[in-house]
């Protein structure tokens, strides 16, 4: 996809971003401790870290928060949010958050008991370690497919349905308090689950009455992926499909910074009763009371808002047309990526790039600091920093297959020319990706290392 869809927008408010030079990014490095979650955003010049709560509002979203209504208990906000979200996901119950870890925090501790498993294609970080905070044990079930880079299977996000089955029967169900799957499959590039596979994972789930939760931090992308990709679906809409989707869970968690197009917020939503009670009372110590849920009216109407531009349909192909073009330029620059593209971002494989660095030298760590040193760009690791862990039974590191760097595009917010920056950039890094060297801990905290963990170069 040479090209695609020009942006379905034109820019009216512009921040002004500036590349410092070399030396100045040096002892920018020096003083983050390599950690670029450490730099001073005024010091990056391309932001790739996160998709999340990046992206730029639209004129109606900005118009929407001046309609905000304040009021603690039973704003208007919160009825003009809840049209939208009954309308689009359709369970029973759902409570705002603010943000989708809340809602993960919410649901694990209501739900997670010490030794519990929870299968899921692939947990992001931030599920993984809310599970493991209290003593259960997340479990990646995703097809073999996944950890091949270069596997063009359409729907890399799908869960391998025997590995699911085999693991409950092995498990338990009274060891599984809930499954879930996401979308798309952010650990692993970004890529998206067809409706005939969460149609499976569902009934699996169902057959062993175990609740089945949607992470769904990125729906609208995965609905253009399964138009675009899944025979039956090329007249849908994404709303429809998406629909179609949510039909299937028993509830979800989400983080609206991403689909939903908003800087903060986040949504807990199920059928059970019961279980709605009990997550409506954590919701009242955590976050706030049920109609604002830690965030503020104008958040609820800009979300309100968001959720629907966010499957707008010229949006979606000029935003997937967006990675994939990304994706097509460094594949021709010779740069290892996951393929196919992923929907938000680009995932490049640093473990391939830099494969005399071991996993225990961090070699996605390395390309994480070459990409700011060489260009002011910032990506995020997504490899053995991330995800590494201490083996409960063995105590040995477990390291995970992939070591990826990846490039995450904001929403509506940066142009073709930022893109092709970056391949510019990430060529040089190839040139010389042989006098690379790797990394060690000087801190690292014991859940979510990549947040504040220092370094070293070795
Ligand atoms: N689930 C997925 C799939 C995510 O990608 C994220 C966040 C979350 C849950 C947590 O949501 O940040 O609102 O609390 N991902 C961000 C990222 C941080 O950069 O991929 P949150």
């Amino acid at each position: 996809m040479a090209e695609y869809l020009p942006e379905p927008f034109r820019i009216k408010i512009v921040e002004p971003i500036r590349l410092l030079d070399h030396e100045a990014r040096e002892n920018a490095l020096r003083e983050a401790g390599y950690n670029v979650f450490a730099l001073k955003a005024e010091d990056v010049f391309v932001d790739m870290l996160t998709d999340s709560g990046t992206g730029a509002m639209s004129q109606f979203q900005w118009a929407a928060m001046m309609t905000g209504d304040e009021s603690y208990a039973g704003a208007r906000s919160y009825f003009r949010l809840a049209e939208a979200v009954n309308d689009i996901f359709g369970f029973k119950y759902w409570l705002p958050t603010h943000q989708g870890r809340a809602a993960e925090g919410i649901l694990s501790t209501l739900l997670v008991k010490e030794g519990n498993y929870v299968p899921n294609n692939m947990h992001f970080d931030t599920t993984d370690a809310n599970i493991r905070s209290r003593g259960g044990r997340p479990t990646n079930l995703v097809i073999d497919e996944a950890y091949d880079p270069d596997n063009l299977h359409p729907f890399k996000g799908n869960m391998d349905i025997e590995k699911l089955t085999a693991f409950i029967e092995e498990i338990g169900v009274e060891n599984i308090p809930f499954g879930m799957m996401t979308v798309t499959n952010n650990a692993g590039g970004g890529q998206p689950v067809s409706m005939e596979n969460m149609r499976a994972v569902a009934d699996v789930y169902k057959s062993y009455k175990i609740p089945f939760f949607i992470d769904a931090a990125r729906y609208a992308e995965n609905a253009y992926f399964v138009k675009m990709r899944e025979p039956g679906y090329e007249d849908k809409s994404p709303t429809e499909i998406t629909r179609e989707l949510f039909a299937l869970a028993d509830g979800m968690t989400m983080s609206a910074k991403k689909d939903a197009i908003v800087n903060i917020g986040g949504l807990l939503c199920m059928n059970d009763d019961e279980l709605f009670q009990n997550a409506r009372n954590e919701l009242i110590m955590r976050e706030g009371f049920p109609t604002y849920g830690g965030l503020a009216g104008r958040d609820l109407d800009a979300m309100a808002v968001g959720l629907r531009e966010g499957l707008d349909e010229d949006y979606l192909k000029s935003r997937l047309g967006q990675t994939a073009y990304l994706n097509e330029r460094l594949i021709e620059a010779g740069v290892p990526v996951i393929q196919p593209a992923g929907g938000h971002a680009v995932y490049i494989d640093a473990g391939a790039l830099l494969p005399h660095i071991p996993h225990a030298e961090f070699p996605d760590q390395a390309l994480a600091v070459e990409l700011y040193r060489e260009g002011g760009i910032r990506g995020v690791e997504l490899g053995s920093v991330m995800f590494s862990y201490e083996d409960p039974d063995t105590g040995e590191m477990v390291y995970p297959d992939l070591e990826l760097v990846r490039l995450a595009i904001p929403r509506r917010t940066y142009t073709q020319s930022h893109l092709d920056y970056i391949v510019k950039t990430v060529k040089k890094i190839v040139e010389r990706a042989d006098e690379i060297g790797g990394y060690k801990f000087t801190y690292a905290p014991k859940f979510l290392k990549h947040f504040t963990a220092r370094f070293e170069p070795l």
